[in-house]
């Protein structure tokens, strides 16, 4: 799916824009998600060394994402930089195409701000008028409270928990699945 790009300001006034993203932003967003990945590896079920995202992988993504109803990528950008992306993944099969899975990372000097709250404002209106799509769900590591927190707030809640799922360093994290209902629309 797609949507029109929405003005924003960050809490301390720095503008920045919300667009769906495109083939040109493919470098930008490899390199916001590689960034992420090695700065916060403790966040992210991909390694460093794992990671093997490609300009064309991920070009195919966003252009598959905008012809499918269920999916969507977004970029917040101040100015040409990316701050911020945000995702939902649908599925192609009729079993599962009532719901998609949301994917969430601000850059670190940008966080705090308000800039994943812009995000998940967007990504979730567009879900709600999504045809058919009547649930988002995630998987957040348990030890994610920043995330949580975020999710929280939008109304997500905790479906499950896949005990130790993780194991990062000599430590077994849990997974939680969250979801949250977008078969009606939104209250004011
Ligand atoms: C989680 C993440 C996306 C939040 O982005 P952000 O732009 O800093 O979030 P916002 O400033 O929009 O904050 C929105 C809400 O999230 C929650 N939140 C964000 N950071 C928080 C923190 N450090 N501690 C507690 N709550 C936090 C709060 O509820 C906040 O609302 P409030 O500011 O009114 O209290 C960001 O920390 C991030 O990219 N983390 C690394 C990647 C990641 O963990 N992605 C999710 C994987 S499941």
């Amino acid at each position: 799916m797609r949507v029109p790009p929405t003005k924003h300001r960050t809490a301390d006034g720095r503008p920045f824009t919300i667009r769906c993203a495109a083939r040109a932003d493919a470098g930008k967003l490899l390199d916001h998600s590689r960034t992420l990945i090695s700065a916060e590896p403790e966040r992210h079920v991909t390694e460093r060394e794992e990671f093997d995202w490609t300009v064309e992988a991920v070009t195919r993504f966003y252009e598959a994402a905008a012809a499918h109803e269920g999916s969507l990528g977004l970029v917040a950008l101040e100015g040409d930089e990316i701050i911020g992306e945000a995702s939902l993944r649908g599925s192609r099969r009729a079993k599962l195409r009532h719901v998609s899975e949301l994917g969430v990372g601000v850059r670190a000097d940008r966080r705090r701000c308000g800039v994943a709250r812009a995000l998940l404002g967007v990504l979730l209106d567009a879900a709600r008028a999504a045809h058919g799509l009547r649930k988002v769900t995630l998987r957040v590591f348990a030890d994610n409270a920043p995330a949580i927190a975020l999710y929280e707030s939008f109304g997500f809640v905790i479906e499950g928990c896949r005990k130790g799922q993780v194991r990062i360093g000599d430590e077994y994290v849990d997974d939680l699945l969250m979801a949250l209902d977008v078969s009606h629309p939104s209250q004011p």
